[in-house]
């Protein structure tokens, strides 16, 4: 690069001012690796200077290119028909794809006759023994950069036939600056510990920092959005001191998913059409059997103060394994696994997984999406202590404003729909769920009476969506999903 700037130093010593594309002629190098040239010499002083202009030329196009190898149509038109003979005027058009523009071209340049009354039908002769082929040799000469022997009348001919076209480019004029030299001393980029120990950096020229170059892209991995939604939301419940629940398993019984939520078996959200059944294994067969024992009286006796369902509990209906269709199944297995330690201890827990249900798919809908889920047992908590702990929680997001509907979930009682005023929508959207799980599920699993579960969900598709601008799902995840999409958003930064 050095050794390209200073042979476009020399030029501009002995022209004072010449430009970029007068210099990539004459050194023979792509116009665009000296406008580098020329950019880097600017960026050490003012060495040179330069202004930008704009510069037309003539290229050939494909066709044209074309015609300087086997001639033009007319020449390949006359080429085709026999010296000492004519030829049908039909067989000579299939002589070739150019065959009728060169066929029209030759007759007007007087090299062709027709005879029109021969017995098999036209028949085409040369009228001149020999021929010279212009248009193939103008188009040779402006291949060369030769302008000076064709005329204007005869380049828009040409242009008109297709065969050149004038492209615009951006060149540079470039002259001598005030501190114009030939010989470019390089400039050092670092400062050593040598340079400051012996002292001779002081007599040194040292590279500016060029602030407005842009970084080199790392060529790492890249998250996708989820993923990058999923860290700030992780990070948000950690901050507030709350525990990650293990929800590496997608596939769970109906047991842990329904009927440990006091959720009745022939609820409608309990069939084929809202859940996905696992055919092999189709059964699931370790329960704590003591507490199973429990669910299946409360939901069909009752007790506990409550009448139950009164239906007739089925095992069988209990053991579907299922593709889960929320992440509260796990949160049903670690409040019932809390319930075994020998002292209550109050805890916050959270997840952030993937959950299945057989929707109907549309812009905004898939057979999976991501919940997050929020469960904190203590003695005694309050519905005030639940619409507490989502205004804390939604405020770390940049939500400030919420507000609450009755809701109904068959584990929580109450349940709160939650919403958050909108600012871009002007209006109110509902962005989760949450409620006060029920003792008919609490119970069972053997906490203690006084002691109080309140928990909320919300999806992470949903904030994703909106913090990366995507209106359709299918831009988001699966098989039409842009990588380049992934690779150039940005990290999540919430609002906060
Ligand atoms: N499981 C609920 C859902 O799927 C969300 C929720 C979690 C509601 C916890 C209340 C309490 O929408």
């Amino acid at each position: 690069m050095a050794d390209l700037g200073e042979l476009v130093l020399q030029h501009v010593a002995k022209d004072g001012e010449i430009t970029t594309s007068e210099l990539a002629q004459r050194l023979q190098k792509d116009h665009q690796q000296i406008v580098g040239a020329v950019k880097s010499l600017q960026s050490l002083g003012n060495i040179i200077e330069s202004e930008q202009r704009t510069s037309k030329h003539w290229e050939l196009t494909e066709e044209g290119k074309e015609v300087t190898k086997d001639g033009s149509h007319e020449a390949r038109v006359y080429n085709a028909i026999p010296a000492d003979g004519g030829i049908q005027q039909a067989q000579l058009m299939k002589s070739g794809p150019y065959a009728k523009i060169g066929f029209s071209k030759a007759m007007s340049a007087g090299w062709l006759e027709v005879n029109k009354k021969a017995p098999g039908g036209p028949t085409v002769q040369r009228k001149v023994a020999s021929i010279v082929d212009r248009v193939q040799n103008q188009l040779k000469q402006l291949q060369q950069g030769n302008l000076s022997d064709i005329t204007d009348k005869e380049k828009a001919e040409l242009k008109k036939r297709k065969l050149i076209q004038e492209v615009t480019v951006n060149i540079f004029l470039v002259w001598k600056g005030s501190g114009f030299t030939t010989s470019v001393q390089k400039l050092d980029t670092d400062l050593t510990p040598e340079m400051i120990s012996s002292g001779s950096w002081k007599g040194k020229p040292f590279k500016a920092y060029n602030f407005d170059a842009m970084g080199v892209p790392p060529t790492a991995g890249h998250l996708h959005p989820l993923l990058k939604v999923r860290a700030e939301f992780r990070q948000i419940f950690l901050e507030m001191g709350f525990t990650e629940m293990p929800t590496n398993n997608y596939i769970e019984s109906s047991f842990w998913n329904f009927d440990a939520l006091f959720q009745p078996q022939q609820h409608p959200a309990r069939d084929a059409h809202d859940t996905f059944f696992i055919k092999d294994p189709e059964f699931a067969h370790e329960f704590p059997m003591d507490y199973l024992e429990r669910v299946k009286k409360v939901h069909s006796e009752g007790g506990y103060g409550s009448q139950g369902y009164k239906y007739d509990w089925k095992l069988s209906e209990a053991k579907k394994n299922i593709l889960r269709t929320h992440t509260t199944a796990v949160s049903a297995r670690m409040l019932y696994k809390l319930a075994q330690q020998e002292k209550f201890t109050p805890v916050k827990y959270f997840s952030i997984d993937r959950v299945f249900r057989n929707e109907t798919l549309d812009a905004t809908h898939l057979a999976e999406f991501h919940q997050i889920e929020g469960v904190v047992a203590d003695y005694n908590l309050s519905l005030g202590h639940l619409i507490g702990i989502l205004h804390a929680f939604f405020k770390k997001l940049g939500i400030e404003k919420l507000r609450f509907k009755p809701a109904y979930n068959p584990y929580t009682e109450p349940s709160m729909a939650v919403f958050s005023y909108h600012e871009g929508l002007k209006k109110w959207v509902e962005i989760g769920n949450s409620g006060v799980f029920r003792p008919e599920m609490l119970l069972p699993m053997g906490l203690p009476e006084d002691v109080v579960v309140i928990a909320w969900g919300l999806s992470l598709e949903r904030p994703t969506m909106i913090k990366y601008g995507i209106d359709n799902i299918r831009d988001l995840i699966g098989p039409k999903v842009n990588l380049q999409m992934v690779y150039d958003n940005p990290i999540c930064r919430l609002d906060k």
